[in-house]
């Protein structure tokens, strides 16, 4: 029999594990349980060492493990013993067959419910917490009823709308949490079910309760708004560089206007992360399929826009380089797709760095947290062009260029005289986050090129 009290997560991923471990923090009353098939991601959660790095991780989660949080390998038994069961695998985009590139991955997905619907003996509550296709709780709801046991699942939808490099803090008080259910008895009764967990610490105003359908799509469209505003101010850097007009200035006349706002306005190389373009393009892909071909292309532009801004700071770097980087050493300072992750899924820096393989350059990375995952996505290169680097010093000795890829805090303390002294003359800064002092580094004797800015180079 299960326990009312007892919450499974399937999939102990970078929003698994988290959520989970904030859930077990807040609720002493519940149990909770997160299950995975990679043996190696639970053990790593069972030990000191996290298999992810979020500030304020590890205080959570040795706070609630062994007490009321469990890890385990062992999804058969943890399904039969959990009433509420999140499910939280990975949603990529499809890379075969129909769809192609654009519609989500839902394998993973699938085979979860099959499990619940092969192991579970009693009634349960399944919350997808993965991002999923606008009406993806309509196909769950259909596998499990197919059991032959009497059996009844409400299936909810919870997405999760943490950051990652803030998960902590946004999972201990998010903006909203966000619940939908079916409009039926049992429906609204699973929905105030899942209420109660999240109000042993978020307020009720704050927890805002739908439809299924207007659940799953608003993740969709939270996600795609947050692109499109970088992706508008990274079209509008390439139009600053034409001009002569500065991004940053222009960014700050126009966040000041309240109906803007301040956030997500940062010219950069580029967004990341394992959930923008995926979710866009799913996005596209489902506007596609309901016959919406202009709300499709509307859409599909961020992701556009976004392989632009990539693709046109490379260019920057070789047309400045004069024209080759063949054999030249470049440090790319930062490889996670933002700063305090070590995740590297779809970061700018895989695709900087490919590009510039493509080039011949000899690439020195460091980054303060994603070496062994940066070492992992540029595995298939050729590995005698590659330093993988222990400092930032010695990966600027004998280099032509810095690159700025993430925006981490400590790059901006570096001793960069002493940089310059280690390089290669002339001495190129492309900063792609906008973090540095450019001014300063000039008048060191830099050629320092910002996004969106005039360059401030001695070569002119
Ligand atoms: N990463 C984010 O910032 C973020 C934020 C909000 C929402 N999401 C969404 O949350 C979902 C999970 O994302 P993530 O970043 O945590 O992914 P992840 O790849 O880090 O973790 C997914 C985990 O699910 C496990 N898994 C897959 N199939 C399984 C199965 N059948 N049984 C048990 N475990 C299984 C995998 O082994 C993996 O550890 C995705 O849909 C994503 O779009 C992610």
């Amino acid at each position: 029999m299960s326990n009312k009290k007892t919450i499974l997560c399937i999939g102990a991923g970078y929003v698994g594990g988290p959520t989970m471990a904030m859930i077990a923090k807040k609720c002493p009353d519940y149990k909770v349980i997160v299950a995975d098939i990679n043996p190696q991601r639970i053990a790593e959660w069972n030990s000191d060492d996290l298999p992810i790095f979020e500030p304020g991780l590890d205080e959570v989660v040795k706070a609630a493990r062994g007490k009321n949080l469990f890890f385990t390998t062992d999804v058969t038994s943890s399904i039969k013993e959990a009433y509420i069961i999140f499910v939280s695998v990975n949603t990529p985009t499809k890379m075969f067959g129909h769809g192609r590139g654009k519609a989500s991955n839902l394998q993973y997905w699938e085979k979860t419910a099959r499990s619940i619907l092969t192991y579970s003996e009693d009634d349960k509550i399944v919350v997808e917490k993965s991002t999923l296709p606008v009406r993806a709780a309509d196909a769950m709801g259909k596998i499990l009823h197919s059991n032959t046991k009497g059996l009844r699942f409400e299936v909810l939808s919870n997405p999760e709308f943490l950051a990652e490099g803030t998960a902590i803090s946004d999972l201990e008080k998010p903006d909203r949490v966000l619940i939908g259910g079916m409009e039926t008895p049992s429906g609204k009764a699973a929905v105030q079910a899942l209420v109660d967990v999240y109000a042993h610490w978020v307020s009720k105003e704050n927890i805002i309760t739908t439809n299924l359908w207007s659940s799953e799509l608003s993740k969709l469209v939270a996600n795609a708004m947050l692109a499109q505003r970088v992706s508008s101010i990274n079209s509008i850097s390439a139009f600053c560089e034409k001009t002569h007009a500065n991004i940053t200035e222009v960014s700050r006349a126009i966040r000041s206007d309240s109906r803007i706002g301040s956030k997500f306005l940062n010219a950069s190389v580029g967004f990341g992360g394992s959930c923008f373009k995926k979710d866009i393009l799913n996005l596209v892909y489902l506007c596609e399929h309901y016959n919406l071909p202009e709300v499709a292309e509307y859409w599909e532009q961020v992701v556009k826009m976004n392989d632009y801004q990539q693709n046109r700071f490379v260019m920057r770097v070789l047309e400045n380089m004069f024209n080759t980087v063949a054999d030249k050493k470049i440090a790319i300072f930062g490889f996670a797709f933002k700063a305090d992750t070590g995740d590297t899924r779809e970061s700018p820096a895989i695709y900087v760095s490919k590009m510039l393989h493509e080039e011949k350059a000899r690439l020195a990375i460091y980054d303060p947290k994603a070496m062994k995952e940066a070492k992992h996505d540029l595995a298939d290169l050729d590995q005698s062009l590659i330093e993988y680097c222990n400092c930032p010093y010695e990966a600027a000795k004998d280099a032509h260029a810095i690159l700025i890829l993430t925006e981490w805090k400590e790059f901006k303390s570096y001793d960069y005289a002493k940089i310059l002294g280690l390089m290669t003359k002339p001495a190129f800064i492309f900063d792609g986050r906008n973090i540095l002092d450019h001014e300063a580094l000039f008048e060191m004797g830099f050629n320092v090129f910002p996004i969106g800015k005039t360059p401030l180079s001695h070569l002119t």
